[in-house]
């Protein structure tokens, strides 16, 4: 999978993108991340990237011919499957979302700062809007990095045991079991016997029980929402 980001900040990624299963998923060749700086498309002597709304009003605009001129350049390199814009007013991100996104070949996310974007950069180059969560944060950055994160670890091949993404909470809509490690007993607080047992159809049914005891307990509403 590629992924294109275009941002006025690709600083704020390096860290994120260094280590664990992203880095991982770049070092296997699996997902290739290319940051444009959306300053280095601006069409000014300023390098500026956002201007003044018309009609008057608080707060800046980021600009349609910076951010058309890189989307147009990378189109004309390859095929994309989505563009998408980070946006608080765009669709919820869930597990469901990041499985679909997973299953794509390219796509570019554009992320957002100051008052928005121009409405016609929405209107003729963004397919898809996606929020993180009904909270605004100060720009599109943060959102693009959760985004990726979610969608990459979910590319077969990213997780060294294959099985692992699927008994993530959520992935069946329902949360995760409790886990534990060594020591068995830990001043007194212990294992529960079943997971020692080395039964393992009874372990199954176990877990499966224990994540449907703790959706009801902290995550009620996502029982409601089984297909
Ligand atoms: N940009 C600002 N707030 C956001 C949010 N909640 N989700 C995605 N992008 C954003």
């Amino acid at each position: 999978m590629r992924i294109d980001i275009i941002t006025i900040f690709p600083e704020i990624f390096e860290s994120p993108f260094a280590y664990s299963i992203i880095k991982r998923a770049k070092d296997k060749g699996i997902v290739d991340i290319h940051f444009h700086n959306l300053r280095d498309y601006s069409q000014n002597k300023h390098k500026n990237v956002d201007d003044y709304p018309y009609g008057g009003g608080a707060g800046m605009v980021m600009m349609i011919e910076p951010i058309a001129a890189c989307i147009d350049k990378l189109k004309e390199e390859r095929t994309y499957d989505e563009v998408i814009y980070t946006s608080p007013d765009g669709e919820l991100l869930d597990q469901k979302v990041a499985n679909h996104l997973s299953t794509f070949g390219n796509i570019i996310i554009l992320c957002g700062h100051y008052k928005g974007i121009d409405e016609r950069v929405r209107q003729n180059y963004i397919t898809r809007e996606i929020s993180i969560g009904n909270y605004v944060l100060s720009g599109g950055e943060l959102a693009a990095i959760v985004l990726c994160d979610s969608i990459i670890r979910l590319i077969p091949g990213v997780l060294g045991d294959e099985t692992s993404a699927l008994s993530d909470s959520f992935q069946n809509n329902l949360l995760a079991p409790p886990v534990y490690t060594r020591p068995a007993n830990y001043k007194g607080m212990l294992v529960p016997d079943i997971l020692l047992s080395g039964n393992d159809s009874e372990i199954v049914k176990w877990r499966y029980e224990k994540s449907v005891e703790r959706t009801k307990t902290c995550r009620p509403d996502m029982l409601n929402e089984q297909e």
